[in-house]
């Protein structure tokens, strides 16, 4: 079964319209071939924008996920013995393959995401950047020759693949977050196993397509899909498979901690880009429009859908109310709809829990005493015409006790906090488990330094709202994970380092 079924073909099923169809694939990828699941179950991939399914790919199992560790750990010795050169020169072209079906992978995003279409190709781009950043890093696996402090021996540090990587990924960025997992693996000289989110499976799976047409060979991707019923079992063969020796993961913090404790018992090295509570915070010496346009673009970015989006908003108080009505204005110009409207600004969430979650933040916010400013419920409309829209949402005079200041709200909902001085917004920001992300607006240059040094994060925006790329290192502290993607230190994890003494030198 190797074609798609369109089950309720709609005007928002942007796939429909690609270029090669052939990009939609439903079964599972192992060892060179597309596969069936051994169960032969499928499940069903919908448009967030309606809510219809146009797509169903396979459910998979513990057999399947085995079956792809088998092609991966075959695939290991052949890939690892590569030079860097060759290994470099396919994710080249593998980078070129995406670029060339750039408008096909947009489209397969925006149908199975939801996200803006203008904000798919951006994603394409963003995703491109990190394989053609890690096509020129795997020419870089350097390792050490150490001063020996003996007479008569030479002693070098070596670095080398880690092995076979399992790679599980989020909704959010079906193309991008997959793509900076896989491209650094393969750069370091490890196969990989993979499984994308269950909303998002299509873009992961015609991205391997092109990697395989790029002359990937057979068992160093692989790729099975499973639904949220079935992906506990499938990756929990990943976890107690010794021969499986990395695991990275981008998703919540409660699933992370989980894949950390369940591989325990084969002690395998974790990379874990997981969930954040970033605070975002305006000083009164701020430029204050420079400031509402960064807020604007961090937070409604994927309609607040991602792990760094601005989470809680601090505003000292001599510019409060100024900064309020500056964001009120900007937030009610945005343009709510489906990825197929040119214009659209702000998409769809992803399904029915997320937007029942921003809901009840929003809620509990009002309860406890915010101010809604504006926004603040669903959205249906001609327009916006399904049930997972939600209203960009600002709420004034949050504060401590709220749900949303201690949870990731994933949504498009900004609370405003006042404060007033540096110390007290300092220590506020840092009160969260959570060290992902954090943002801060102002005019002076000391200050930039002093709080720079103090907020407890892996991630800084200061006077930027948007601030990922391939080029810098990505990644969290505290209850946010830990290991570090893109940059140089993004194949670090994939390496382990072997220590090499030779005596009887004279
Ligand atoms: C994420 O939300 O997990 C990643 C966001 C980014 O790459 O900027």
């Amino acid at each position: 079964m190797n074609s798609v079924t369109h089950i309720a073909p709609d005007q928002d099923s942007l796939c429909l319209d690609l270029q090669r169809g052939d990009l939609v694939c439903s079964q599972n990828y192992i060892n060179g071939a597309w596969v069936d699941p051994y169960s032969k179950r499928w499940y069903e991939v919908s448009n967030p924008a309606t809510d219809l399914a146009f797509a169903r790919v396979a459910d998979s199992g513990p057999d399947d996920a085995r079956a792809a560790t088998d092609a991966a750990a075959a695939a290991f010795p052949d890939w690892r013995a590569r030079t860097a050169r060759e290994r470099s020169q396919m994710l080249q072209s593998w980078h070129g393959r995406i670029l060339e079906n750039a408008e096909d992978l947009a489209r397969l995003i925006a149908s199975e995401q939801g996200k803006s279409l203008a904000e798919a190709r951006g994603e394409v781009a963003y995703g491109a950047s990190y394989v053609e950043w890690f096509a020129a890093e795997a020419l870089r696996c350097n390792g050490d020759i150490l001063p020996s402090l003996m007479p008569g021996r030479r002693q070098m540090a070596m670095r080398e693949p880690v092995g076979v990587v399992a790679a599980i990924t989020p909704w959010n960025f079906p193309l991008a977050m997959i793509a900076r997992k896989i491209a650094p693996a393969l750069a370091a000289g490890c196969t990989v196993v993979a499984k994308p989110a269950e909303d998002t499976p299509l873009t992961a799976l015609a991205l391997v397509k092109l990697a395989a047409e790029a002359g990937i060979p057979a068992g160093v991707i692989n790729i099975i899909s499973a639904s949220r019923e079935q992906t506990p079992e499938a990756v929990s063969s990943w976890l107690q498979d010794a021969r499986v020796r990395k695991i990275t993961f981008t998703g919540s913090t409660a699933v992370g901690k989980y894949l950390a404790r369940e591989s325990a018992g084969t002690l395998k090295r974790l990379s874990l880009e997981l969930g954040g509570n970033a605070p975002f915070i305006v000083f009164a010496d701020a430029d204050i429009d420079a400031a509402v346009a960064g807020l604007m673009r961090g937070k409604f970015r994927n309609s607040g859908q991602t792990c760094v989006c601005p989470n809680r908003v601090y505003v000292q108080s001599g510019v409060y109310q100024r900064f309020v009505e500056k964001l009120q204005s900007a937030v009610e110009a945005l343009r709510i709809g489906p990825a197929s409207r040119s214009g659209t600004d702000i998409g769809p969430l992803i399904n029915a829990r997320a937007v029942a979650k921003v809901d009840a933040h929003v809620h509990d916010a009002i309860a406890r005493g915010a101010t809604l400013v504006t926004g603040g419920k669903s959205v249906q409309n001609e327009v916006a015409n399904g049930p997972f829209y939600y209203a960009p949402t600002v709420l004034a005079e949050a504060s401590e006790d709220m749900m949303l200041c201690h949870e990731e709200t994933f949504g498009p909902v900004i609370p405003l906090f006042r404060f007033d001085t540096e110390e007290e917004v300092v220590a506020r920001a840092n009160a969260t488990a959570f060290g992902l992300a954090a943002y801060f607006y102002t005019g002076d240059p000391a200050r930039i330094w002093r709080v720079a040094g103090l907020l407890e994060v892996g991630v800084m925006g200061i006077n930027e709202g948007v601030v990922a790329s391939e080029a810098a290192p990505f990644g969290g502290i505290k209850d946010s994970g830990y290991g570090r993607e893109g940059s140089q230190q993004g194949l670090d994890d994939y390496l382990q380092t072997k220590y090499m003494c030779q005596g009887e030198l004279g």
